[in-house]
């Protein structure tokens, strides 16, 4: 089985490249490179001892777009590719709404047009309304707080039409919790440029000493010790779920939405006491104001993927520490 992988340099397109390519299908890449390098693609070819077709081309232009399908003869399309930081999406509304809706609609024609017929999409937890019950079950209320999340979920109802306008496209839609970790190899990791938003690449910052220490944003929440709980989960397993999604949409019809995720919430105290019973104390944190738009505690409803795709997570957050770790500190030799 032939594979596209749209923004497949990216955090979780080259954990699931290296994944694909150990399982024995045919992978090729399109990335724009705008929040990844080219040297990924050498490091997966490192990692799984195959070779990676790579076009360094925007999904936003057609044209090179259509060039790319008309050689590639694909099975299936795995979309990565879009702009994710929710602060900028808040600052940038319409630079996220052009790259994420566009780049998706130029990748829907082109599929209809060599007709491919089996998509797997990332979407996000944050299509949820923080006012469902939890844990969060696909089936949940959707009301995304900020236009990142607003263009996952318009994308998700654009699928679903396009689907159902075809007749003959299946697709399958994965909600993402909180992918934290790194490959074992310490060679592909999460690497986000400038200062860390997100909670796991901060704290490997503070224990190499790059940034001073975390601000834990709210220690007043009414959970277990007053931090956020999150459902977070190994890279590496959301990877498999992939896998998983492709085994299953050979013989699906029409568009099915899987939350991956653990099913099991943590603290941000949990993750950091983890990470420091690991490291060493390394990681000094202060407690600082609540950090608007955050929820106090969300994890997913893991039965439908359990159920629907075979999909079982492997890796502890012991796991998720230790690898990030070790990415963090093999990224910081070179
Ligand atoms: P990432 O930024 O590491 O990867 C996205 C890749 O897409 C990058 O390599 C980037 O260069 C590329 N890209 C962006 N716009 C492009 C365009 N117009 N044309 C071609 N390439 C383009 O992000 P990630 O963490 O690997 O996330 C992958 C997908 O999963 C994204 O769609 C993201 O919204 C979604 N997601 C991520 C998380 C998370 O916490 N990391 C959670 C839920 C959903
Ligand atoms: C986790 C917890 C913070 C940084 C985001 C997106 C979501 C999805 C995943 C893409 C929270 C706390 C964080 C810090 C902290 N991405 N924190 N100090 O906000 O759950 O989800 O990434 O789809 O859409 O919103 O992840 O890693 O930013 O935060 O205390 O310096 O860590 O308050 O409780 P979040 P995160």
């Amino acid at each position: 089985m032939k594979v596209l992988l749209t923004g497949g340099l990216g955090y979780i397109g080259s954990h699931t490249a290296v994944e694909l390519l150990d399982d024995g299908y045919e992978v090729e890449i399109v990335d724009n490179l705008s929040n990844s390098k080219e040297e990924t693609k050498g490091k997966i070819e490192q990692i799984t001892g195959k070779k990676v077709v790579f076009y360094k081309e925007d999904l936003c232009n057609i044209e090179k777009l259509d060039e790319i399908f008309k050689k590639g003869k694909y099975d299936a399309i795995i979309h990565f590719a879009g702009l994710k930081a929710v602060g900028e999406s808040v600052e940038q509304p319409l630079r996220y709404y052009e790259t994420n809706l566009l780049s998706t609609i130029n990748l829907l024609k082109c599929m209809r047009k060599y007709d491919v017929k089996k998509l797997i999409f990332s979407s996000s937890a944050c299509v949820y309304s923080m006012d469902n019950e939890l844990p969060f079950k696909e089936t949940g209320k959707l009301s995304p707080l900020n236009p990142y999340g607003r263009t996952k979920l318009f994308i998700e109802e654009i699928i679903k039409d396009e689907c159902f306008a075809r007749g003959d496209l299946s697709a399958i839609i994965l909600r993402y919790f909180n992918p934290i970790g790194a490959h074992k190899s310490g060679l592909i990791g999460e690497d986000p440029n400038g200062i860390p938003n997100n909670l796991m690449p901060y704290i490997t910052r503070v224990a190499l000493g790059k940034l001073d220490h975390l601000n834990i944003f709210g220690h007043d929440y009414h959970t277990k010790d007053g931090t956020c709980i999150r459902d977070y989960i190994h890279v590496v397993d959301l990877a498999r779920g992939h896998k998983l999604a492709l085994d299953k949409i050979k013989d699906l019809k029409g568009c099915e939405v899987y939350n991956l995720g653990t099913g099991t919430g943590y603290s941000v105290l949990d993750v950091v006491n983890t990470f420091n019973s690991i490291c060493g104390d390394k990681v000094r944190y202060e407690f600082a104001p609540r950090r608007e738009g955050d929820s106090e505690c969300n994890y997913a409803d893991a039965s439908k993927a359990k159920n629907g795709l075979n999909f079982k997570t492997k890796y502890s957050l012991k796991d998720m520490c230790e690898s990030a770790y070790n990415y963090e500190k093999n990224n910081t030799k070179k």
